[in-house]
């Protein structure tokens, strides 16, 4: 295999985590049979340990070693937090407007993806990494990792918006209700939301049912256990601490 043809392979491997043994039977074309096998000789290292778990789940991030041959070199994780400025395109690329990206400047930047978007008029947390399934773990809204959001309006806040926000709203164009969401009014128009989803415009779109009340500003300063921290300015990023990685879910 060429180097181009292996890291091919290996990305259309990894689409998911995969199987220790399926990796292995893949990776050296012989059978499942023979990978466990090689499993039981003792003769696979996964992350430096020895491993005869032949259901151990690997991915991009595991270095896999048979015999002193290395079949796959681990991969290194990012995970950064953004300070996302409005009028700031929540995309890794855009012929017209500023992305993301543009505002980041570590080395691995072009693997990136966004863990959940924020509008353009939007601004707040964001989160990117090149790990696929800890970002799946943070936008899936079976998770329900909560996102807290502080807003604006342009008229004041009805008190029956909180329990309008707890019930839901049925968005027709995605044949959905929006799961219960919590409202917490501050002043007559200003109020924070917590959501567990992340649907197109949703805060924007709820607050306009409400007798066509407008957003005059949405600022997200929370991910689950994550928090925008004061001192990270607009257009400012940093790497996300290990607990920060640990913790999405937890507050
Ligand atoms: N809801 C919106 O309407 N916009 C955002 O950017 C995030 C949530």
């Amino acid at each position: 295999m060429t180097q181009v043809d292996c890291q091919h392979h290996i990305n259309s491997l990894f689409r998911h985590l995969l199987r220790l043994d399926h990796f292995i039977a893949k990776t050296l074309a012989i059978s499942e049979r023979d990978a466990r096998l090689r499993l039981i000789e003792k003769k696979v290292i996964v992350d430096g340990k020895i491993s005869t778990d032949h259901e151990q789940k690997i991915s991009r991030f595991s270095e896999i070693e048979i015999r002193g041959r290395v079949l796959q070199y681990a991969v290194q994780r990012h995970y950064l937090m953004l300070h996302k400025p409005v009028g700031i395109l929540s995309a890794t690329r855009d012929p017209i407007h500023r992305t993301v990206l543009d505002l980041i400047d570590c080395p691995a930047k072009e693997t990136l993806h966004l863990a959940g978007r924020l509008d353009r008029s939007s601004s707040g947390l964001v989160l990117l990494t090149n790990d696929g399934h800890w970002s799946e773990s943070l936008t899936d809204p079976e998770e329900k990792v909560s996102k807290h959001y502080l807003v604006e309006t342009d008229r004041q806040i009805p008190g029956s918006a909180v329990e309008r926000f707890r019930k839901g709203f049925a968005f027709q164009t995605e044949g959905i209700v929006t799961r219960p969401a919590t409202l917490e009014i501050h002043a007559p128009r200003r109020a924070c939301v917590t959501l567990e989803e992340g649907r197109y415009h949703q805060i924007k779109r709820m607050f306009h049912r409400l007798d066509g009340i407008r957003l005059i500003s949405l600022h997200r300063d929370r991910i689950g256990g994550i928090r925008l921290p004061e001192d990270l300015k607009p257009g400012q990023w940093r790497s996300l601490t290990e607990k920060e990685i640990q913790s999405p879910r937890s507050l």
